[in-house]
């Protein structure tokens, strides 16, 4: 398993917040009844040859099985984040986490940090105590993408599983239980590493955060901003009661391209009159939202359901 040729001039900083990598469960052949979150840094990183004694420090944001993810521990993540990569010494840093909300922190953190050093989310579909574990190898990769950009001139907030690497911006989870569970989307990956190289296939993200400023917020004043999925019989009701629930923002999860059952879009349209903002987006596996019908609701173009409401959040928490 080879890994980071970390320089002892440099120094890559693994960020723990939980999840399956750091799962453990009674028996090697149990992948389901696990509890996430449970190792710390050391036991991760001892997972790895060469790893226990590479130039990585680390640092734990939280252990949480990471569908129990929240507004204020994203807040110390990116904060955090944006510390360590402040120091001339740290190459890059290495974040843990679950699979199950990946997509969400990794989308955040893009739009938040300024990230002109490689920022590296990994995860495993399997618990550190499986026979055949996808953590160590993820690390091992994650670490190798974050302290190497002297060679390969990695930067921007990126995730790395199973070899391929996603920009997080694109990052998305399209299976419950393979070890293959993530995809770019129409995007494509952006690079893969093969035995600690990295072989890129199209440009880094940029590093320009829309929502930089989010990190000098209190998330105690983020407003609430939920998910509508539109199916058949759906009832604007639902809509309606989140809105009296002080909801500040819906996405729509719609159908095909965007699409909204007519119980919903009344809804919708009497909560943007209450000064609610109102984004679809697909609930489709990919594709997106494609172009804008006229009169339609804004649309969240290429992004999921869940990270159009990051988004939305974001825009809200920053104002006109
Ligand atoms: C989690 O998301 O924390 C649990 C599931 C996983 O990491 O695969």
């Amino acid at each position: 398993m080879p890994s980071a040729d970390v320089s002892q001039a440099g120094r890559v900083v693994l960020i723990t917040t939980g999840g399956t990598i750091a799962g453990v469960a009674a028996s090697a052949q149990d992948h389901l009844n696990y509890r996430a979150g449970v190792l710390g840094a050391a036991e991760l990183l001892a997972s790895v040859p060469g790893l226990a004694d590479a130039a990585v420090e680390s640092l734990t944001v939280a252990q949480v099985d990471s569908c129990d993810m929240d507004h204020a521990t994203w807040l110390r993540l990116a904060q955090t984040v944006q510390t360590q990569l402040a120091r001339p010494e740290v190459l890059g840093v290495v974040v843990t986490h679950g699979t199950d909300t990946l997509e969400e922190t990794a989308f955040f953190l893009h739009h938040t940090v300024q990230a002109d050093k490689p920022v590296v989310l990994t995860a495993a579909m399997r618990p550190a105590t499986a026979a055949s574990p996808d953590g160590p190898q993820n690390l091992a990769d994650a670490v190798a993408l974050a302290g190497g950009a002297a060679q390969h001139g990695a930067r921007g907030v990126l995730a790395v599983l199973g070899g391929v690497v996603h920009a997080g911006v694109d990052l998305r989870k399209l299976h419950g239980y393979r070890v293959d569970a993530f995809s770019s989307g129409d995007a494509g990956p952006l690079a893969l590493v093969q035995e600690g190289l990295v072989r890129r296939w199209r440009a880094w993200p940029d590093c320009a955060p829309a929502f930089a400023g989010v990190l000098y917020t209190d998330p105690a004043d983020w407003p609430a901003v939920d998910i509508v999925t539109s199916h058949a019989g759906a009832r604007g009701a639902t809509l309606d009661a989140l809105v009296a629930a002080g909801a500040r923002g819906i996405v729509l999860a719609g159908t095909g391209n965007g699409t909204v059952h007519t119980d919903l879009l009344v809804a919708a349209r009497r909560a943007l009159r209450q000064g609610v903002q109102v984004m679809r987006a697909s609930r489709c596996v990919a594709g997106g939202v494609v172009g804008a019908r006229e009169g339609a609701l804004p649309s969240a173009g290429d992004a999921t359901p869940a990270q159009a409401r990051v988004l939305l959040l974001l825009r809200l928490i920053s104002g006109p």
